[in-house]
């Protein structure tokens, strides 16, 4: 022990505690930057290229659906919550927009037969309009000032129940803070576009708020909820169970007429139950550069002959007077800028690399300040991951006992920590504290309760509260100081 003197020993724990959180809330909430990865069903012109979900594109009178592939189940006091960034380029010169396209809660995945092209946003048809049955809430951000659906213009947000007829809409527009007035904002402008649908279930008020997505995009990360709106575009009473079957779905739909528009969605939150996590800004991919409208007359050709090609630089060296020398000095200069490319592509990638590997702190992590710790100091701390060093296996990992090489701590606080870490451990995650009674443990609103085989659960680490005692009394002879100690929090 006396050559430990100069060491302070931490108890490192690492918990990993997130995996069954996960997968419980797959079902009702879910980020999506990159729709490949997405589970959804698709239909019609719907597709994911790069990425990016598609709903419509270059076909005249057709529809495109796009349905998270999970049904959720919505009672009567449900809330829910999503925002989604869009972009919509139109497809013809001079512009005219096409249909448009909608969020949609369905009772269904497969719209098909029901929702015909043109107006009807690929939801709704003369067969089906204003019929009960449908079971469909949708939010539209609109392009076309369609007669049949009563329209009040060629850019505008509506609420949709059951019917292509609006319940409520408005001129697509957004509430700008710094000005304190509203600020209009054309939806077929090829821009990315954050919309948020906020429907509070015990209220029954269903907002719907939108904003242009800054340009140039941050590239650090930007979360989406610090640019939103105070006052919403709309702000309707609805009570969704008078509109939702038992079990619904959620996603996408849009149509085509005679015109057409690509439409795209380029990042999609949603959560059942809550507040749906922000989108980060910084993550969101660009729209796609907005095809050359098609020219209506062929282009006027070039009269032959009597122009060179303007666009390429002379390449030819010098005129008659090139000699040995201005040769030399081509070449020179030639291998001096190749290396500089290199080095400056060398530089480029290092820096990429950095910010590439750099740490994310996350705002709860910036309030309660955990210390985090390398892979190496961890390596170094518990011997590298050697056999006597393991105290146990909980039902979430293994635990070592680790010696960090400096830092001053308390030892009831290493006490604690300790007691923390392995009630996070517990193979049953039913008895694993809440990241909020963790958070009440540290700030000691809240003792930690006492350990043992009994109480703990099946696949505590082998450890009892007395080993606890024993393994930190060495310590409490040290002058520790709080700042010092933390502790891990293995997964979130
Ligand atoms: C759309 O399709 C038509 C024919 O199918 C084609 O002529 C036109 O160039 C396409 N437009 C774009 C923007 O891809
Ligand atoms: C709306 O669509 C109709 C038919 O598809 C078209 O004639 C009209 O020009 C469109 N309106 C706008 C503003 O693009
Ligand atoms: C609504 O739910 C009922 C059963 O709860 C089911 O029979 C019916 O087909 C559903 N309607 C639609 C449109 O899915
Ligand atoms: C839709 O149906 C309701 C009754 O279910 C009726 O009051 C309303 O007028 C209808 N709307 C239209 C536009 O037909
Ligand atoms: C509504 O649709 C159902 C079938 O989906 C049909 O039986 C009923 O007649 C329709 N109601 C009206 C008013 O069209
Ligand atoms: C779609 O149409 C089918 C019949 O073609 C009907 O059974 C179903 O209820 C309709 N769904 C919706 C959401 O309107
Ligand atoms: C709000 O208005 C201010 C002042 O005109 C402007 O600088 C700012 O860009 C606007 N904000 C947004 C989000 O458009
Ligand atoms: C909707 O907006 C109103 C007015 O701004 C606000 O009081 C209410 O809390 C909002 N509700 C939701 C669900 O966002
Ligand atoms: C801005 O638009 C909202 C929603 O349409 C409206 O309630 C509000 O009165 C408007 N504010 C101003 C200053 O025009
Ligand atoms: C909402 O609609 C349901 C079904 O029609 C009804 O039972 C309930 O009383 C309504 N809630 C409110 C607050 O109006």
């Amino acid at each position: 022990m006396t050559g430990l003197l100069g060491y302070i020993g931490v108890w490192i724990l690492i918990c990993i505690h997130v995996t069954p959180l996960v997968s419980a809330q797959g079902r009702t909430q879910f980020v999506h930057y990159d729709f490949t990865k997405a589970d959804l069903h698709r239909d019609g012109m719907a597709t994911i290229e790069d990425g990016l979900l598609q709903i419509t594109g270059n076909t005249t009178k057709s529809t495109g659906h796009a349905f998270h592939k999970t049904p959720m189940k919505f009672t009567a006091s449900s809330s829910f919550s999503t925002e989604f960034v869009f972009a919509i380029i139109p497809l013809h010169s001079p512009i005219s927009f096409g249909q448009g396209m909608a969020f949609v809660v369905a009772p269904t995945t497969d719209l098909r037969s029901n929702g015909t092209e043109t107006s009807g946003l690929g939801l709704f048809s003369t067969a089906n309009d204003n019929n009960t049955t449908n079971h469909i809430l949708a939010v539209e951000p609109d392009t076309n000032d369609s007669a049949e659906a009563l329209d009040r213009s060629s850019n505008h947000v509506g609420i949709d129940i059951n019917s292509k007829i609006s319940v409520e809409s408005a001129d697509a527009s957004y509430y700008n803070e710094t000005e304190g007035k509203n600020q209009t904002l054309l939806l077929a402008s090829g821009n990315s576009i954050l919309i948020w649908i906020d429907y509070d279930g015990i209220e029954k008020r269903l907002n719907v708020t939108l904003s242009p997505v800054p340009t140039p995009k941050p590239d650090s990360p930007l979360l989406s909820s610090s640019i939103k709106p105070s006052v919403p575009l709309l702000s309707r009473y609805i009570n969704i169970s008078e509109i939702f079957n038992e079990t619904m779905f959620v996603g996408f739909s849009g149509s085509t007429g005679t015109l057409k528009s690509d439409q795209y969605i380029l990042a999609w939150s949603f959560k059942k139950g809550g507040q749906a996590e922000s989108l980060d800004l910084s993550k969101v991919l660009d729209p796609p550069n907005p095809p050359p409208p098609p020219i209506s007359s062929p282009p006027p050709s070039p009269p032959p002959s009597s122009l060179p090609p303007p666009t390429l630089p002379p390449t030819s060296p010098p005129k008659s007077g090139s000699n040995r020398s201005s040769r030399a000095l081509i070449l020179g200069t030639t291998i001096a800028a190749f290396c500089f490319l290199i080095i400056l592509g060398g530089i480029v990638y290092l820096l990429y690399k950095k910010k590439k590997y750099a740490e994310v702190l996350e705002q709860w992590e910036k309030e309660y300040s955990p210390q985090r710790y390398s892979f190496r100091n961890l390596y170094k701390a518990t011997k590298g991951f050697k056999e006597n060093q393991l105290l146990g296996a909980g039902g979430f990992g293994k635990v070592y006992m680790g010696m960090l090489p400096s830092g001053n701590f308390k030892a009831e606080e290493v006490k604690m920590h300790l007691k923390i870490g392995m009630l996070c451990s517990q193979s049953n995650p039913e008895n694993r504290p809440s990241m909020r009674l963790i958070v009440q443990y540290l700030e000691g609103n809240v003792t930690v309760p006492s350990i043992s085989y009994d109480t703990s659960g099946f696949g505590m680490p082998n450890i009892s509260n007395e080993m606890v005692t024993q393994l930190t009394a060495t310590s409490s002879l040290a002058n520790f100081s709080f700042e010092d100690v933390t502790v891990l929090f293995g997964g979130r």
